[in-house]
């Protein structure tokens, strides 16, 4: 990571598929030359897993650059933060050794992702005709209310009688509204609620400014990491409506949700994987069959880290990945799981798609137009030959180079780091 005299340097890491991509691996690689690592968007709906040594972690709010000893990690005002579970993380990593106390801050402008958006979320899902098929964790309705000015925050907490109303009110909001869904869930107080209100304390000891805390560090020429969860297929705006999360997952996302301005953003490393997956409904172009589908799936080891989901799996996507370079301003490319085609005898990437009226586009059309979307591909020869010990992109085959290359070639940004397995040193930098 390159850093401007007196000035820091501010590097987004961000998802260009649909979520899944490898970032929390990326993010620990990359973690370790940089001071502060912070979160900007989403909340319990994301799963980054990292393997230290021999010990996996499954992250889901905490920032993975917490894998690294003393490393500051914030939580941004973009989250919907669920304190149930951010508390449960906190003291796992705690009892498991990792040492948390003093290292975490949460902004006081984040939202409260509470029990009773769990509730409305499952409830709506059970309900809809045509489901996302969300993670359950109650993101779409703890946005909603974000966006509605009904949303209850981090420095809400500050004030005990205040936080004890807010809550009140809120679960009786949710009450009618799983009334009028026809579902009978439990919110008040007296249940998971309330134990928000235990957790009052040892929320507001963490309250911070993140924005202030990051131009701070910046300006004294420190090095800052904002990790993106999801995948800009999955952002609310450019992703493939209405099949997405309810927030900014792109870079522009990370200085709204962290609080800097786009100006103090230096660099974006856009995540892929060496071929493509989904969790949930939606289009998806290049999805394979079942039989490779299942065969992939195995190989890498395809279940969603927060719901054990099977992930959809296909080749890999040019033109979603063209178009993320376009939508976070990439700089830079992270494949990840390149091992995981290394068995394959030939390889396809999608370059553009050909659309029911026959004309071909580089660039997703519209969700409806996605369903009929006909991938073109391009055939190149695997390697068939293990790479999870290649450390420098000449111990590749020379046909992997070349898949790289291609891919470099049809998004139009250089690759700067390969993942080729998922321990912390099966990793080949290039930046
Ligand atoms: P929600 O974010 O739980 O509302 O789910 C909305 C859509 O985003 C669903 O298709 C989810 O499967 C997908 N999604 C949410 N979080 C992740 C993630 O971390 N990885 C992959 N897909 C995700």
């Amino acid at each position: 990571m390159r850093e401007r005299e007196g000035r820091g340097w501010c590097q987004v890491v961000v998802g260009c598929q649909w979520g899944d991509e490898g970032k929390g691996k990326v993010v620990d690689v990359l973690a370790g030359d940089v001071d502060i690592v912070a979160r900007y968007q989403g909340g319990a709906n994301a799963g980054h897993t990292v393997r230290v040594r021999e010990r996996e972690f499954i992250l889901h709010q905490i920032p993975s650059g917490i894998l690294h000893p003393a490393k500051r990690c914030l939580l941004g005002n973009g989250l919907v933060l669920d304190p149930l579970q951010f508390f449960e993380e906190y003291d796992t990593l705690r009892a498991r050794g990792i040492e948390v106390e003093g290292r975490v801050g949460v902004s006081w402008r984040a939202h409260l992702l509470l029990p009773y958006h769990r509730l409305l979320d499952r409830a709506a899902e059970d309900r809809a005709a045509e489901k996302i098929g969300t993670t359950g964790r109650g993101i779409g309705p703890a946005y909603e209310e974000k966006v509605g000015r009904r949303g209850i925050r981090v420095v809400d907490a500050a004030d005990p009688e205040r936080f004890s109303a807010l809550l009140e009110a809120g679960a009786a909001r949710a009450r009618r509204r799983l009334a009028a869904m026809g579902s009978t869930g439990a919110c008040g107080l007296d249940g998971e609620t309330g134990r928000c209100l235990e957790l009052r304390e040892r929320l507001v000891a963490l309250g911070t400014d993140t924005g202030r805390e990051v131009v701070d560090h910046l300006s004294r020429g420190r090095r800052v990491l904002l990790e993106g969860a999801q995948g800009t297929a999955l952002d609310i705006d450019h992703g493939t409506y209405p099949f997405v999360t309810s927030s900014n997952t792109t870079a522009a996302g990370a200085a709204t949700g962290i609080g800097i301005g786009p100006t103090r953003l230096d660099s974006v490393l856009g995540v892929v994987k060496a071929y493509t997956t989904r969790v949930g409904n939606g289009p998806f172009p290049t999805e394979f069959g079942p039989a490779m589908d299942e065969r992939v799936r195995t190989l890498g080891n395809e279940f969603g880290a927060t719901t054990g989901r099977p992930r959809r799996c296909g080749w890999f996507d040019a033109v979603i990945v063209r178009y993320a370079g376009r939508v976070n301003g990439l700089t830079g490319l992270a494949v990840t799981k390149l091992d995981v085609l290394d068995t394959l005898s030939e390889l396809r990437l999608a370059t553009r798609y050909r659309l029911p009226e026959g004309e071909t586009a580089e660039f997703p059309p519209d969700t409806l137009s996605l369903e009929a979307a006909e991938p073109v591909y391009e055939t190149l020869p695997g390697w068939e030959r293990p790479t999870s010990a290649a450390r420098r992109l000449s111990d590749l085959p020379a046909a992997a180079r070349r898949y790289l290359e291609r891919i470099e070639e049809l998004v139009g940004a250089p690759v700067e780091m390969v993942s080729v397995g998922s321990r912390r040193g099966e990793v080949i930098r290039l930046a």
